[in-house]
């Protein structure tokens, strides 16, 4: 990974809203001070997840989720650090300073490389395709199957001649080196010396990114050779898992009609195009891998699977119909009648065939439950048992309870079974074995940490929570809870990394609590996200910090009065005498305060406090216990 200096982080974030960059992905409302919407992160059915503009922070109540804007870009995206930083530095269009690692820059120098040459190669077949005599064969092919120029010029689709250094000729006119060429996959080495063209004979498609930069390609024969499609073999800097076909021009139809469709095949969502069906990509093979998953759900929650009606695909597109599922997408299944894909289904039926068979697509559980039994001969109960079973952990990871009765209907109604039978049964399944679809990330252990420790918080714990919202809120306060509490004000560990590092930060000459997220861990991000989140009570810090601390001094006696108890009575309990003195002074000091405090005599409790701060500092013998072991 790269190094970036820290004040380019700083001034990217301050470029960078977090507000505006978590509405790209997420529908934000705007309450009191706090943006609220439903959690990205995992499922949920009101609004938990939190940004607030102010703090320039994001936290989920629900699964503890938290961070800054790069976290969010970094778990919403998969990427990782650098690649956060990186991609708002473009946007806000400040250049990440060269200097960066060796191997970085070596990075950045074989993308930038492979990306120039790569964009070259698509000009090149393109060109060819258009303008050269040989391709006349291609153009034939592409116009027999009814691909207008237009949507050529779109798809920039090209040609890549017979023979076996076309495009290793181009680039060395170019001036560009073959070795160069060979890392982008386009030319390949030979054993005794030399390279010759990867794609020979073959209709091109470019590949691209959801930015628009063309990353691979795929080549088609023109016959019935084998194989049919060859691509761009798998690099650091291209995966066909990791891509949708078409996403760069899809974008816009996706926003403006709130789905998604997801084909198999290049020429799949090239014919749609041209049948003004422009909100579909396809994911290059059968299965969808978790990354295509997660990247169409950056721009649509509903996804429509229509992919090959053959039998071969039919277990596969299962799998990934679950799998869209578990990543919180909503998604019907286009099923395409006599084996057909939906570029043969469009030219032969037109796309008015296609919107009623989009109007009718049925759900995932339909699907599925069509599926077993036109598959399985259903006759006995326990045939029934069996599909029941798997379309019931599909019916508990749907959001709303309207959408599982509807699943628990279409149950009932497909497999011929009563309501209470099919009720009855999902109870149970939900009873034994509802964990299925909870989610393996860490931010769910993150999670359990966080509500775990709110719900069993003692007075002590509340009371540091607070002071330390009040802290970050106000680092002046820092100073006070230094002066009360010692080095060391804080029991849980967390709190005191955190009030730490918030001190330092607070030296900066523009103080942002977001900055103290760096180098934090996992738990502790989550813990600081939380805590910055929420809203601080009243509208005198420093009254309220006052009461909180004296409350944590408080909690802090009655714990010693109990520890110096059990001392006591240890040594009464040995042969060889009296307990030390000290320990019984300071015992029953304690007890006088808890005494004066039961009456509400402040006078007296400021006394005697007063008069056990002298005792602490002469006699540290017992050195306060600060933190927990
Ligand atoms: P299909 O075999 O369904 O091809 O493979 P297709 O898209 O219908 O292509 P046409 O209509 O025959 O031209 C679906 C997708 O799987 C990948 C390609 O991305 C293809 O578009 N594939 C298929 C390969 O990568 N290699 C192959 O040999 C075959
Ligand atoms: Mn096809």
């Amino acid at each position: 990974m790269g190094f970036i200096p820290d004040e380019i982080i700083e001034a990217v974030r301050l470029r960078s809203n977090i507000v505006e960059v978590v509405s790209r992905y997420v529908q934000l409302k705007k309450t009191g001070k706090n943006y609220t919407g439903l959690c990205p992160f995992h499922r949920e059915r009101t609004p938990s997840f939190t940004v607030t503009q102010e703090k320039q922070i994001f936290h989920c109540f629900g699964c503890g989720a938290g961070g800054d804007v790069f976290r969010f870009l970094m778990l919403k995206n998969n990427m990782n650090f650098y690649e956060a930083v990186s991609f708002l530095a473009e946007q806000a269009g400040i250049a990440i300073p060269s200097d960066t690692s060796p191997v970085q820059k070596e990075m950045d120098r074989e993308r930038e490389s492979l990306r120039r040459i790569n964009s070259l190669a698509k000009d090149f077949f393109h060109h060819t395709l258009q303008h050269h005599e040989a391709a006349a064969v291609a153009r034939r092919y592409l116009a027999g199957r009814d691909i207008t120029p237009e949507v050529l010029e779109l798809f920039q689709v090209g040609f890549a001649l017979p023979g076996w250094d076309n495009l290793l000729a181009y680039f060395g006119r170019q001036g560009i080196r073959p070795e160069e060429v060979a890392r982008a996959g386009l030319v390949i080495k030979k054993a005794g010396g030399g390279y010759y063209d990867r794609f020979r004979n073959r209709i091109i498609f470019p590949i691209w990114d959801a930015a628009g930069r063309v990353t691979g390609f795929g080549g088609r024969v023109l016959d019935s050779s084998q194989p049919k499609y060859m691509n761009t073999p798998e690099t650091p800097f291209f995966s066909k898992g990791r891509n949708l076909y078409g996403l760069h021009l899809a974008r816009g139809a996706v926003r403006d009609k709130g789905s998604i469709i997801v084909m198999e095949g290049y020429m799949d969502v090239i014919t749609a195009h041209l049948h003004g069906i422009t909100n579909a990509v396809a994911s290059l093979g059968t299965a969808l891998t978790a990354e295509q998953g997660r990247l169409l759900l950056n721009y649509s929650k509903n996804v429509v699977v229509a992919y090959d009606a053959d039998a071969a695909g039919v277990a596969a597109t299962i799998r990934s119909l679950d799998l869209l599922q578990e990543l919180g997408c909503q998604v019907s299944v286009l099923s395409i009648p006599d084996g057909k894909d939906p570029d043969d289904y469009l030219r032969k039926y037109g796309c008015q065939s296609w919107e009623r068979l989009m109007d009718t697509a049925p759900s995932l559980i339909e699907y599925k439950l069509r599926q077993a039994t036109s598959t399985l001969k259903v006759k006995t109960v326990s045939d029934k048992l069996n599909i029941i079973n798997q379309v019931f952990p599909n019916i508990y990871g749907l959001k709303s309870e309207v959408e599982k009765e509807e699943g628990l209907k279409a149950v009932a109604r497909e497999l011929n079974l009563s309501w209470e039978t099919v009720a009855g049964e999902y109870k149970r399944y939900k009873t034994n074995k509802g964990k299925k679809w909870t989610f393996s990330d860490n931010i769910v252990k993150t999670k359990h940490t966080i509500v775990g420790n709110k719900e069993r918080m003692d007075a002590r714990s509340k009371a540091e929570t607070v002071v330390l919202q009040l802290v970050l809120d106000n680092p002046e306060l820092g100073k006070i809870i230094l002066d009360k509490m010692g080095q060391a004000p804080f029991k849980n560990k967390t709190y005191l990394k955190i009030f730490e590092r918030c001190l330092e930060v607070a030296k900066r000459p523009l103080y942002q609590p977001v900055e103290i997220i760096k180098d934090l861990e996992d738990e502790e991000r989550s813990l600081l996200s939380y805590l910055l989140a929420q809203e601080i009570p009243g509208d005198d810090p420093v009254q309220i910090m006052n009461i909180y601390l004296e409350s944590i001094n408080r909690c802090y006696r009655q714990e010693r009065r109990k520890n110096l108890l059990q001392e006591i009575s240890k040594h009464e309990n040995m042969e060889n005498g009296l307990p030390d003195h000290d320990l019984l002074r300071e015992y029953m000091l304690l007890q006088r305060i808890e005494d004066a405090e039961i009456a509400g005599d402040q006078g007296k409790i400021d006394q005697l406090l007063e008069e056990y701060r002298q005792f602490e500092s002469n006699i540290w013998k017992y050195p306060r216990e600060g933190i927990d072991g």
